[in-house]
């Protein structure tokens, strides 16, 4: 029987661990605090943002909500992030990508102090990811090593098949997998034969962002499948990167699209709050 793994159960189970975390926090004087800065009107932030904002809300954590609009000078955002910086209050700071085109990304988000960069996008938090140092660890990656621990599974010597190289989720989840002691591969979209790299795959990670483009017979037997994708269908379906209902047959676990990594992001950033909140 494939193992389909709830990640929102996961995910609420973190949840309320780090609510009880907050609460004994909270009566030794210690509020954690985000800031959640939201540029513009995407839609697909504001519900984001808005989720992100609820979820600090349920585990007592204090959002810290600027919205600001879209064409906005990089100048007056440096400067909210400088108040944020110095705002004690403030123990994490988010900048939900993707940011409008006149503004740098890179920029932005090396103007975050390291030790309020809950989001682990900074040069410093990669950086430390990469030589295997403490550091806040991006969220959607970690929630991927969350949901492999919670089946029980220790990558050490196994075959790791990475679809994706984003700064995102590709490259550091590759570089969490690496740290674990898997044999890592890293694929995109020059790689030459892709359906034979995936095939190897003890643990599959896709991160490409393309609707059901990892086929089923594609996947190797017993294989723990981790599918980062959230693609609309032209008839409005959210599915993923894997055809869920033919590899469902041949992994030895898999992630439904919702309801498995989208929830672990959030719950990793309120975990990164907190931590940040208690340093
Ligand atoms: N946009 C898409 N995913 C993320 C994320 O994890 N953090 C931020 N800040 N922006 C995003």
């Amino acid at each position: 029987m494939t193992n389909i793994i709830d990640g929102k159960k996961v995910a609420l189970k973190i949840r309320d661990e780090l609510a009880l975390e907050v609460s004994k926090l909270r009566e030794n004087g210690i509020t954690p605090g985000l800031a959640v800065v939201l540029v513009g009107t995407n839609p697909a932030s504001e519900v984001y943002v808005r989720m992100k904002k609820k979820a600090c809300q349920k585990a007592g954590i204090e959002s810290y909500s600027h919205e600001l609009p879209s064409n906005i000078q990089q100048d007056k955002l440096l400067s909210l992030i400088d108040n944020l910086n110095n705002d004690p209050k403030v123990h994490g700071i988010l900048v939900q990508l993707p940011l409008s085109k006149h503004l740098n990304e890179s920029i932005v988000i090396n103007h975050i102090l390291p030790e309020k960069d809950v989001d682990g996008f900074h040069p410093i938090s990669i950086g430390k990811l990469l030589l295997g140092e403490k550091c806040f660890r991006p969220c959607t990656p970690a929630g991927i090593m969350e949901l492999i621990d919670s089946i029980g599974i220790d990558p050490k010597g196994k075959q790791a098949v990475v679809v994706g190289r984003s700064n995102i989720v590709g490259k550091p989840v590759s570089f969490m997998l690496l740290e674990r002691h898997a044999t890592l591969t890293i694929c995109h979209s020059r790689t030459k034969d892709l359906p034979a790299e995936v095939k190897r795959a003890d643990i599959l990670i896709a991160a490409i962002g393309k609707a059901n483009f990892i086929k089923g017979d594609w996947i190797k037997e017993g294989a723990v499948v981790i599918d980062v994708g959230m693609n609309r269908t032209s008839d409005g379906k959210l599915v993923g990167d894997v055809e869920f209902e033919t590899a469902k047959d041949r992994a030895g676990a898999i992630t439904p699209v919702p309801g498995g990594v989208g929830p672990m992001t959030i719950a990793m950033l309120l975990k990164n709050t907190v931590e940040a909140a208690k340093i």
